[in-house]
């Protein structure tokens, strides 16, 4: 790849830009000042340093994040953090997407990625990839064989939406886990509604058999590897 592209690709400025740039001197190619934006890198093997700043790339990438309460999964927002506002400098650089959002006030688990075929993979509705919860409600579980049957909650688009199949499992009177398929705005929030409770906490504790990792403080995220990406489509 083109060095020029590969630096504007990374945000260091347009192809023009980063030319300019490299006329100055400040980009060196595994040691070697390349002043020509011309020259060919190969983005994988190559050692490129852009003023002093040793480049970091991967393609692709994809994170996960212990999303902390208060942020929004946005890209961007003109009120809220972000997300993408808490990821360390070195990923600030590429263009992630969010395989499912959460809430602001969710935390847990969530995969950042720079692949767009995995993206779709995971966010595809007939993928049946099981999201499990862990949830803490306002007053006492009696049963939770409604939710697993499918309830009927508003979609987000004010339009009636009957819940697939869902599986459960009571930890005490107020808390459970549930695992879902689906991701309708506010879903989990909406199921226990339909059944006359509140969700007063929510977090997302693993999608497929891939399990939050527990090493990771709030707004903290880890490089997930081929094997823990299969882990997704994996049980429920
Ligand atoms: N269901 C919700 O209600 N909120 C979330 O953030 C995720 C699932």
């Amino acid at each position: 790849m083109r060095i020029d592209k590969f630096l504007s690709n990374l945000k260091f400025g347009t192809r023009k830009e980063v030319k300019e740039q490299m006329k100055k001197g400040i980009v060196s190619v595994n040691g070697i000042l390349v002043k020509d934006g011309s020259e060919n890198i190969n983005p994988e093997t190559d050692i490129v340093y852009f003023d002093q700043e040793e480049i970091y790339y991967k393609n692709p990438i994809t994170l996960m994040m212990n999303k902390p309460a208060g942020v929004v999964s946005a890209n961007t927002d003109a009120f809220d953090q972000t997300v993408m506002d808490l990821l360390p400098e070195k990923y600030q650089r590429f263009d992630f997407n969010i395989a499912g959002r959460l809430d602001k006030d969710t935390e847990g688990m969530l995969i950042l990625t720079t692949d767009g075929a995995l993206l779709h993979k995971i966010i595809s509705p007939n993928k049946d990839v099981y999201k499990s919860y862990y949830v803490k409600l306002d007053s006492p579980i009696t049963s939770l064989k409604k939710l697993e049957e499918g309830v009927t909650i508003n979609d987000g688009k004010d339009q009636p939406y009957l819940t697939k199949p869902a599986y459960s499992e009571i930890i005490d009177e107020t808390t459970c886990i549930l695992r879902i398929s689906e991701g309708k705005f506010h879903q989990v929030k909406r199921m226990f509604e339909s059944v006359g409770l509140n969700v007063v906490y929510l977090k997302r504790i693993a999608i497929g058999s891939l399990k939050l990792d527990s090493s990771l403080g709030l707004g903290e995220v880890t490089e997930l590897s081929e094997k823990d990406i299969l882990k997704i489509f994996e049980g429920i």
